[in-house]
This record gives C-alpha cells, sequence and structure tokens, in this order.
C-alpha cells in the first residue's frame, strides 16, 4: 500500500495530492487554533462541520457564478478540490464593527458600518498576518491589479450572497475571511475562490439575540462552539445529512 502524499498541512486543514492532476484533496482537522496559534484546542465534530457548511456554501457560490475551487465532497471530513496557486492575503470583508477593527479604530463591537470594508492582510505566521495596501501586495507582486479588482468584486458578490443567506435563516453576517488563487491556462491565469467559508472564518451572530455563533466562542472562551456550529448547519438546513454524533450535539 502506498501513502497518499501530504502537499501542505495547516493550522485546521490538511492538502493531500488528488486523484488527478490539477487536483487536491482537503482535510478538514478538529484542531482550532487562535492568536496565531497561541491558543489551541481539538473540538471534537468540528472538522465534520466545517467540511459540510463550507461544501453547502461554495455549492451556492458556485451557483450564482462565483468560480471557487470546489469540486465535490468525498467523505466526511474530505473535499476534492482544483489546486490553485494561492495568492498569499487574506481578504477580510466587515459589514458591522468587530474584532481587529474595532480594536484599531476604537468602535463598539456591532456599529454598523457606513458601507461594506475590504481589507487585505498578509498571509504570513511569523509576521502574525499584518494588514497591507494595495500598493503593497503590487510593489510585491503577490497580485496584480488586474487580480485585486477581481477578488475585490468577487468578495462583493460573496457578500451579498452570504448576507442574504445567512439573513433568511436569522443570521447576522458580521464580517469574514476569504482567500484567492490562481489556475492557468496556457499563459494565462483565472483566480478563483479558494480554502474555506465556514464558522471558522465567519462572525455570525444571532440576529435576535446577537449571540455568538462562530470561532469568538472559542477566541474568547464562551463555550459551546460546536454546539453553535451545529446551529448554523441546522439552521442552513443541512443537518439531516449529519452523522449522529454531530446531530445529537457533543454535550
Ligand atoms: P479580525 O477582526 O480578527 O481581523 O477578523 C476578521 C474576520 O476574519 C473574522 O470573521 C475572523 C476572520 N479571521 C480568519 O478567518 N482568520 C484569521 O486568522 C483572522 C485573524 C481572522
Amino acid at each position: 500500500m502506498t501513502r497518499r502524499k501530504k502537499i501542505y498541512e495547516g493550522k485546521a486543514k490538511i492538502l493531500y495530492e488528488g486523484p488527478e492532476p490539477g487536483t487536491l484533496i482537503q482535510y478538514f482537522k478538529d484542531d482550532a487554533t487562535a492568536f496565531n496559534a497561541q491558543k489551541k484546542a481539538v473540538l471534537e465534530g468540528k472538522g465534520v462541520l466545517n467540511n459540510r457548511i463550507s461544501e453547502y456554501i461554495m455549492t451556492r457560490l458556485n451557483g450564482i457564478g462565483v468560480q471557487n475551487h470546489f469540486i465535490k465532497r468525498l467523505n466526511l471530513r474530505e473535499q476534492l478540490i482544483k489546486e490553485v496557486e494561492i495568492i498569499p492575503l487574506e481578504v477580510v470583508c466587515r459589514n458591522i464593527a468587530a474584532g481587529s477593527l474595532s480594536q484599531r479604530l476604537g468602535l463598539p463591537e456591532g456599529q454598523q458600518l457606513p458601507r461594506s470594508i475590504i481589507e487585505f492582510y498578509y498571509k504570513n505566521d511569523a509576521l502574525n498576518d499584518p494588514m497591507v495596501t494595495e500598493e503593497h501586495i503590487t510593489a510585491f507582486n503577490w497580485a496584480s491589479t488586474q487580480e485585486i479588482d477581481d477578488m475585490l468584486a468577487m468578495t462583493l458578490r460573496v457578500n451579498d450572497f452570504l448576507c442574504g443567506m445567512f439573513g433568511a435563516v436569522g443570521i447576522t453576517l458580521v464580517d469574514f475571511k476569504c482567500e484567492y488563487g490562481r489556475v492557468w491556462e496556457g499563459d494565462f491565469s483565472r483566480v478563483l475562490l479558494a480554502d474555506e467559508i465556514s464558522p471558522d472564518s465567519c462572525r455570525l451572530w444571532d440576529s435576535a439575540t446577537n449571540e455568538k455563533l462562530d470561532k469568538d466562542r472559542f477566541r474568547r472562551d464562551l463555550g459551546n462552539v460546536i454546539e453553535s456550529y451545529t446551529e448554523v448547519a441546522r439552521r442552513l438546513g443541512i443537518m439531516k445529512e449529519m452523522p449522529t454524533v454531530i446531530q445529537g450535539g457533543v454535550h
């Protein structure tokens, strides 16, 4: 038996070689980290929930023409994806002040922003993912001006769609982070949405109570992390296909 080849291991996911050239397998771990991995835990069932929630969101986004890396889910923890050349940026879109924006600008958490704001962070753990501007991105060749325009337009479309999708089930999308990659066709490349979209990478508040249903429950030691992710999946209508261990909740 040969062991499949690990291509990359991140904090919450592992990428393995895929069955065909140009494909990879994305494996969702139960590991949770915050503050650049200074805080760590294993949250049983998180990987299964994020695999399924991200599948659901990427599939819906594909349906409205937001091209992304998702091909199909393979099992509880794995999905087949297109291999992309990751652009080393975290693209954050914010609708309501929270987290680092609130800290940086002294805005109370929960304050509606005058409009959606997009920020770029340079993906570099050693530097703690510093915020960067388009000037840095083009000067250091992390992405071209065309790619920046594509990422801005795609992120706004993702935001509009997700605000509506979550709003319909009583969840407010406060902010989220996404990542992009390029695929090459001859001399030309295209930008695809990559990575995951899940309660690990979004701030999701119950619209009626403002209760947090996302990774801030872990970052801020609020407890009931898995229960909250499960509630997000339940409201999106995707709990039916979940294994019983998750369906019953982890108590
Ligand atoms: P922030 O307020 O801490 O900058 O986070 C903004 C959004 O980005 C929030 O939805 C959480 C998400 N995020 C990640 O997905 N990964 C990260 O490493 C960080 C810092 C934030």
